[in-house]
């Protein structure tokens, strides 16, 4: 039984091409002036393995003894990676009834949320009690069950206790809003669903903003909307799943940047393209891939473009974007609007095609190829939103809400002359 408050965790990870995992090092609690710290140590049978890859760097070299989080973390952002968020965090409180004690997820300790999340989560690491057994935390439930518990949830309803079982087993699924996890044969999805606080269909336009961008063509993870008694839930396929039981290791652009959740407002897309420069594959195209991505989020009125929202694989040695992933639309009050990470080296994260124009340089764009992007993309979002609202079922009256306010609002192009 895990302890409340463990001391340690086994780190388990799936080396590139593996279909089970090995043993890989240890997580230590360790007091510090700011609550704790939590350090890594490879273990000796991993140091031993010659296909055992770093977990991520510069955090995490291969080597023995122990190994300090970086400045400002408190544990390695690619450990940080694979814990539950605010999400997964609330199913975990609930389950463990840790929520009669506590009233902040954050007094949890994190090793608690690691060895008591579900073991199909992000990337390629697990955690275990044990650096011996590997017991996988995996619990199926049918979606519709599924989608029951997390309403529960949220309502602070009791919870039958085997699907509240089956919704742990995907809590470490990050993000904020409710999801679970599913597999279905060779299938590996995330499901999200709508929650009681939406104040607009926001699985529809999520589902439709999907759509619209593999439409303008940026890579984007495959989505497919269904309904599950009665409600819209989007299923997005993983892209750190391989065939035969593998898993492809990924970092967040947070753990890129070597910042910490609660700095995450120092996240900014030219500070993420001079790593694009520097420790990428396919430089050239991945910058304009990234500034494509911008654009396209400014189009959609995506302002929750956080640095938790971008992710490359990991290697070894080099990174690679993944497809793109939660791009939904935002409520948003006013005119003005500014995009969660800042576009060009003054700061500037207004949501405005200018914005992206005069930043184009840092993308390594001139500002002729800039524009090309953005009129092509705004002339595929112009030509295809009916039909694509049509294909996700926004009624007249939610597509007109959508279109001009969250979805190509005059904001965005003011003083962008064509
Ligand atoms: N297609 C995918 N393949 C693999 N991992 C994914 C995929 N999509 C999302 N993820 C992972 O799951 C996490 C949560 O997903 P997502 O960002 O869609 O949820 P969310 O609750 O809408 O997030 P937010 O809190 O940013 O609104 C992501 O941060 C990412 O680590
Ligand atoms: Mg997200």
């Amino acid at each position: 039984m895990t302890s409340e408050n463990p001391e340690r965790a086994f780190v388990w990870s799936w080396l590139p091409g593996a279909g089970e995992p090995v043993p890989t090092g240890v997580l230590e609690a360790l007091p510090a002036p700011a609550g704790f710290v939590i350090t890594f140590a490879y273990g000796r049978s991993y140091l031993a393995n010659e296909a055992a890859i770093p977990l991520y760097l510069p955090e995490l070299p291969l080597g023995r003894g122990r190994i300090e989080p970086g400045p400002g973390l408190d544990v390695a952002g690619v450990i940080r990676d694979g814990a539950p968020d605010a999400w997964g965090q609330r199913v975990i409180m609930r389950q463990f009834a840790l929520d009669a004690r506590v009233h902040d997820p954050g007094e949890v300790p994190l090793l608690a949320y690691l060895l008591r999340s579900g073991s199909n989560r992000p990337g390629a690491l697990d955690f275990q009690d044990s650096p011996t057994d590997y017991v996988p935390r995996l619990h199926d439930a049918p979606i519709e069950d599924l989608l029951m518990a997390a309403d529960a949830i949220q309502a602070g309803d009791e919870l039958d206790a085997s699907v509240a079982e089956a919704l742990t087993a995907g809590s470490s699924a990050g993000g904020a809003r409710p999801k679970a996890t599913l597999v279905a044969g060779s299938r590996n999805v995330i499901a999200k669903f709508s929650a009681p606080t939406d104040t607009y269909p926001v699985i529809k336009a999520e589902a439709a903003a999907m759509q619209l961008a593999r439409l303008v063509g940026l890579d984007v993870a495959d989505t497919e909307l269904v309904e599950v008694a009665g409600r819209d839930v989007l299923l997005v396929d993983r892209f750190d799943r391989v065939g035969g039981g593998g898993r492809r290791a990924f970092v967040s652009a947070l753990t890129i940047l070597g910042l910490h959740e609660m700095a995450g407002r120092h996240a900014t897309y030219h500070d993420l393209a001079d790593v694009v420069r520097r420790r990428f594959v396919r430089r050239r195209e991945t910058l304009r891939e990234l500034f494509a991505r911008i654009v396209f989020n400014i189009i959609v009125g995506n302002t929750d473009d956080h640095a938790r929202n971008h992710a490359a694989f990991w290697d070894g040695d080099r990174l690679e974007l993944t497809p793109a992933y939660d791009i939904c639309p935002q409520a948003r009050a006013g005119g003005e609007q500014v995009q969660a990470m800042a576009i060009a080296p003054d700061g500037n994260r207004l949501s405005q095609f200018t914005t992206c124009l005069d930043a184009a340089n840092n993308y390594d764009l001139s500002e002729s190829e800039a524009r090309l992007i953005i009129d092509q993309q705004i002339q595929v979002v112009t030509e295809c939103w009916d039909e694509v609202a049509d294909d996700v079922g926004l009624t007249g009256p939610e597509r007109r809400e959508l279109w001009g306010n969250q979805v190509l609002n005059p904001f965005a192009s003011f003083g962008y002359g064509t």
